[in-house]
């Protein structure tokens, strides 16, 4: 979970923010994101913001796209989910604005990076019908934020993936599997926001429709074996639940 206790955090910090350069500005808002997702356990803890980090700029330097923006953008991303502001989707994208202002970072780098923080999530894909939206940006995505978005949708597949799922399912506690509950496969946006069904549901509702969602090219090759490996994990799961040799 965020700790609220950020936004002290933020106001302490809101002097230093002056003339910093590119490192000093990464280094100032990694030490925000760290304190942010102290303690959480549901999947979004700082190894998830450095793992999307790391993916997102091997991505970036392949597409050629702005190696800063896709850092402080990868950095913040889940700090503004609507999550942790009770549903509240403005909220977090108000503290991310704020700590931004608080950097001097300019205008126009600022929308960018907020555009990129708003656009990532995957609910935000999902349709009133259940269907994943074919144009789900309202603009031709940025390398920028096809980069960040491709990352995180790869820290939610393969091995990676599945832990992280079963993370989430055990701190809400989830059943892990239960027959009499199928998956919606075409979960609409209010029921995936609300839903309580067991963590295997999740790899129907979300997790393998993640391949088809990647748009570059790097993101492809990775996402294809990830995909690969969620299928095997299936696989293997109802075979032994099924008490199979
Ligand atoms: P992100 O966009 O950072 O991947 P999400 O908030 O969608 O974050 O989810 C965090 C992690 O928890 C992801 O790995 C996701 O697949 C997993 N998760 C989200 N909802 C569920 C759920 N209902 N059951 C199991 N895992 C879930
Ligand atoms: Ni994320």
């Amino acid at each position: 979970m965020v700790q609220l206790d950020v936004f002290d955090f933020l106001l302490n910090n809101l002097s230093i923010g002056k003339n910093m350069n590119k490192e000093e500005i990464i280094k100032k808002t990694e030490d925000f994101v760290k304190k942010a997702f102290l303690e959480d356990f549901t999947g979004h803890d700082y190894w998830h913001t450095q793992r999307v980090r790391f993916l997102a700029n091997k991505i970036a330097c392949d597409e050629g796209a702005d190696l800063f923006e896709v850092d402080m953008a990868a950095l913040l991303h889940d700090v503004g989910d609507y999550k942790f502001f009770n549903g509240d989707e403005r909220a977090g994208l108000l503290l991310v604005k704020q700590w931004l202002s608080s950097l001097e970072i300019s205008n126009d780098l600022q929308k960018k990076i907020l555009n990129i923080i708003s656009q990532v999530s995957f609910k935000n894909t999902l349709s009133e019908s259940g269907s994943i939206k074919n144009k789900e940006f309202a603009q031709i995505p940025s390398k920028e934020l096809m980069s960040v978005c491709d990352a995180d949708r790869l820290d939610a597949m393969g091995a990676i993936g599945i832990a992280r799922a079963f993370a989430y399912g055990g701190f809400y506690k989830r059943e892990i599997y239960n027959p009499k509950i199928p998956p919606k496969r075409n979960i609409t946006q209010e029921q995936y926001k609300t839903t309580e069904a067991p963590s295997i549901n999740h790899f129907y509702e979300k997790l393998l429709k993640l391949k088809n969602m990647i748009y570059t090219k790097l993101g492809k090759k990775i996402a294809k074996k990830r995909h690969r490996f969620l299928n095997l994990y299936l696989k293997e799961f109802f075979k032994e639940w099924k008490g199979k040799m």
